[in-house]
């Protein structure tokens, strides 16, 4: 297992966000989680498309990863794809046809998957294994970081990665909220890849360490 290490934005200087995305790139980050919140789906207002757009100017080739704590999630989608998102995430209680939102983020080519809130059942999925590249798993109730990690949601991981296993798709599961050195083992041991973390990497004095404990951590 690689395990991919994913700074959220939210946890970082708003004053130089263009600064600190270019510090956790040189710190080892895989990837840059854009969580973008609409006070209505959650209880938090963060950015939108232009913040991005201006990130993906600075940062040609980024993956930049954003989840959509959004309702409704549609018209966002089509803004975020124009502004060059790399993977989108959306909440299934904020689609009115989840399948459909899909395809249209995969028909772009940017990778699509969906989230599951801690009170989420995985059933979800199943009318869409076929639109996912990615299952993102909350291990924290969406809205704010810094929140502690939820174990509850451990066996739901570990049943999503083996029906992934067992029909042999190529689908990486995603994880997000409370991720730090002590929780990130267990989260990998239960089957994600990608690590989202917010405050275990900004809320420290040296981001490439905190990358770089997190990743061996994992491994
Ligand atoms: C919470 C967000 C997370 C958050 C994680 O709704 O989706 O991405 O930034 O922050 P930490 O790592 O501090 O839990
Ligand atoms: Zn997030």
């Amino acid at each position: 297992m690689n395990p991919k290490i994913a700074p959220s934005i939210l946890a970082a200087d708003f004053a130089c966000l263009g600064d600190e995305v270019e510090a956790v790139l040189a710190g080892g980050a895989d990837l840059i989680h854009f969580d973008v919140m609409d006070n209505h789906f959650v209880p938090n207002l963060t950015v939108g498309p232009t913040v991005l757009a201006a990130l993906r100017k600075r940062f040609p080739d980024v993956p930049f990863d954003v989840h959509l704590m959004v309702d409704p999630v549609e018209r966002l989608v089509d803004e975020f794809i124009e502004v060059g998102a790399s993977m989108i995430s959306i909440h299934p209680e904020a689609c009115r046809d989840l399948g459909d939102v899909l395809k249209r983020i995969k028909n772009t080519g940017v990778k699509a998957g969906v989230v599951l809130n801690p009170e989420t059942s995985e059933a979800v999925l199943e009318t869409c294994w076929n639109d996912l590249d990615h299952v993102l798993i909350m291990s924290v109730k969406p809205g704010f970081g810094g929140q502690s990690f939820m174990p509850e949601v451990l066996p739901k991981l570990s049943r999503v990665c083996d029906a992934i296993k067992q029909d042999g798709r190529d689908i990486h599961i995603e994880i997000d909220g409370g991720i730090s050195s002590s929780t990130i083992g267990v989260a990998a041991k239960a089957g994600a890849e990608i690590f989202v973390a917010g405050s275990a990497i900004f809320n420290t004095d040296d981001y490439a360490n905190a990358i770089t404990e997190l990743r061996e951590h994992a491994a």
